[in-house]
């Protein structure tokens, strides 16, 4: 009896040469940095350069994380990845009532220019990229940055980094929406235009499937489900009127790397052939560069057990493999301890040491997609590819990602594979080494990191300053201007800018947005 994969897809405990009849390497391959980048995005791969080891971290003031930041440098980390906490993340000030409890938990507390220019303070912006997982409010942040590094002399065609902005994947699995749909799309297809324009280095969208995995989506759903997304994306800034090739190479992705490597690696290579056949086909995309899935991976937060922690250093090792074997642009390594609390500075190194260890101890480097021809993946790659597609036929059925979503299509896809995935856990079927299999009578004892709740007050106390110094007639007057904008049809981030550099608030701007725009209310399709 074959096994199953997580895609649902028998596994051939051995796949021969009859695994891959009529199969056309001409047709499905192609050569690596070449269409349909089946073998990855670029011809040499990690021969010439490994991928980016980029950290996601962040926690309390922007002090504490610009500390972190600093010591991730110091121990070789080669891009940033900033977290942010909740209110930060849902458009609020550190001092709204909805933020009590939150501030600087999940990540840094960011209400204004003063804490973006603490948080990057003797980093030299020309000299790192750097990703900010925000989405609703990804604007001010990509402003905010865009101001501190003008403050540090660097101009905006010199900033090189990514902003996460991907609101669609928020409305399915992540939650951190504020703007309905068509606002929010606006909003984005807003963004691709001021990025060409001004910040051209600049990487508009992380378009996701790692948050649908990480509720449960399978291999396939999270790919289907994803570029599916970005298929939506591209619609929208082609109907707003930009050229394809204007913004496409700027997109970018973001998955999962389950610690079911061989299925990964085809989840991976399937993704990219998906997406270059669809944009070559569907969007008539001529650069190659707008044809390139290029995209960051992180191990998979749902496989750590809180159970004997320091399995987990393991599964991330075995899930990092996967990522690069798969052709991953950058990536994050879990902390071991991260199934329990924040990072310690220790674990967080051990993260690090772990992609050192795949970039500069094994040969992963020494070739480009070292399973090309394998039967078995080359099978499982046609397999998840196929059972994708399928999926992205049935949300294109629907009338496209935002349709499907409004039926909840995804969300059920998503929930019904997680309750699959809990009942085989349940049984033992599914074996979770430490946890219902091959226990410990007792548990070792383990001191967490803790975030210290003062910094609620503190970043109040910071707010109550800089509202008291700043020129409020000035931030009334940029405020009106961004609601006018985005009563109208002109580009919202130039008045937005204004605002943030008038030491308007996170909340204010966001404020001023939802006054024009609402709030996103889901619908009860599910
Ligand atoms: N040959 C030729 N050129 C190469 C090359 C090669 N082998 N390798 C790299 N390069 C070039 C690239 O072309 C690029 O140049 P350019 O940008 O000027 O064109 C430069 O070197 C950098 O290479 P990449 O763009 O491949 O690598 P980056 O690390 O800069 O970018 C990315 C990777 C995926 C495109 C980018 O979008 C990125 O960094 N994404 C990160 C997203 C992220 O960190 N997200 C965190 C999410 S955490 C979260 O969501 C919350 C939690 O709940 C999970």
């Amino acid at each position: 009896m074959a096994r199953e994969s997580e895609s649902g897809l028998p596994i051939e405990p051995v796949y021969g040469p009859d695994a891959l009849q009529g199969w056309d390497p001409e047709e499905k391959l192609g050569e690596p940095g070449a269409y349909p980048f089946t073998r990855g995005v670029y011809p040499t791969m990690y021969t010439g350069r490994p991928w980016t080891m980029r950290q996601y971290a962040g926690f309390g003031t922007a002090t504490e994380s610009n500390a972190r930041y600093k010591q991730l440098i110091a121990n070789g980390t080669m891009g940033l990845s900033v977290a942010f906490d909740l209110p930060t993340q849902m458009g609020h000030d550190s001092d709204a009532p909805i933020a009590s409890g939150e501030v600087g938990k999940v990540g840094v507390a960011i209400d204004s220019i003063d804490d973006m220019r603490v948080l990057f303070g003797g980093i030299p912006l020309d000299k790192v990229s750097t990703s900010m997982t925000i989405n609703a409010p990804a604007a001010l942040l990509l402003l905010l940055y865009q101001l501190v590094a003008e403050e540090q002399g660097v101009s905006a065609d010199k900033l090189t980094g990514t902003i996460q902005n991907d609101v669609l994947k928020e409305y399915i699995a992540r939650g951190t929406y504020i703007f309905p749909p068509k606002p929010s799309l606006r909003l984005i297809a807003d963004i691709f235009k001021y990025c060409r324009a001004e910040v051209p280095r600049w990487n508009t969208i992380s378009i996701s499937g790692y948050h649908m995995a990480e509720a449960g989506a399978s291999p396939a759903q999270e790919i289907a489900f994803t570029l599916a997304d970005g298929i939506e994306y591209v619609r929208t800034a082609v109907a707003a009127g930009m050229d394809v090739d204007d913004f496409a190479p700027r997109l970018s992705f973001f998955f999962v790397a389950r610690t079911t490597i061989l299925e990964e690696v085809a989840k991976f290579r399937a993704a990219r052939r998906i997406w270059a056949r669809v944009m070559k086909e569907e969007f008539g995309a001529r650069n190659p560069k707008s044809l390139m899935l290029r995209f960051h991976t992180q191990t998979a937060g749902v496989q750590l057990t809180a159970q004997q922690p320091e399995v987990n250093l393991v599964r991330v090792a075995v899930q990092g493999l996967g990522a690069v074997l798969g052709g991953t642009q950058s990536l994050h390594t879990n902390s071991f301890d991260e199934a329990i609390a924040l990072p310690t500075d220790k674990s967080a190194r051990l993260a690090l040491r772990t992609q050192q260890v795949l970039a500069y101890e094994t040969d992963v480097t020494a070739t480009v997609d070292p399973f090309a021809g394998s039967y078995v993946v080359e099978r499982m790659t046609d397999d998840v590819e196929a059972a994708a597609l399928e999926l992205m036929a049935k949300v294109e059925d629907l009338g496209g990602a935002v349709n499907a979503i409004e039926h909840g299509f995804q969300k059920n896809e998503i929930e019904r594979n997680a309750y699959r995935i809990a009942q085989e856990t349940d049984s033992g079927e599914r074996v979770v080494v430490g946890v219902n299999r091959f226990q410990l009578d007792e548990e070792e004892p383990y001191e967490p990191l803790r975030v210290d709740p003062a910094i609620e007050a503190q970043q109040a106390e910071r707010l109550a300053k800089l509202r008291a110094e700043r020129d409020q007639p000035a931030v009334d007057t940029a405020l009106a201007a961004l609601k006018k904008a985005a009563e109208g049809d002109d580009n919202v981030l130039y008045p937005m800018k204004d605002a943030l550099r008038a030491r308007a608030t996170v909340g204010e701007v966001c404020n001023a947005l939802r006054e024009v725009w609402g709030t996103y209310v889901p619908s009860d399709a599910f």
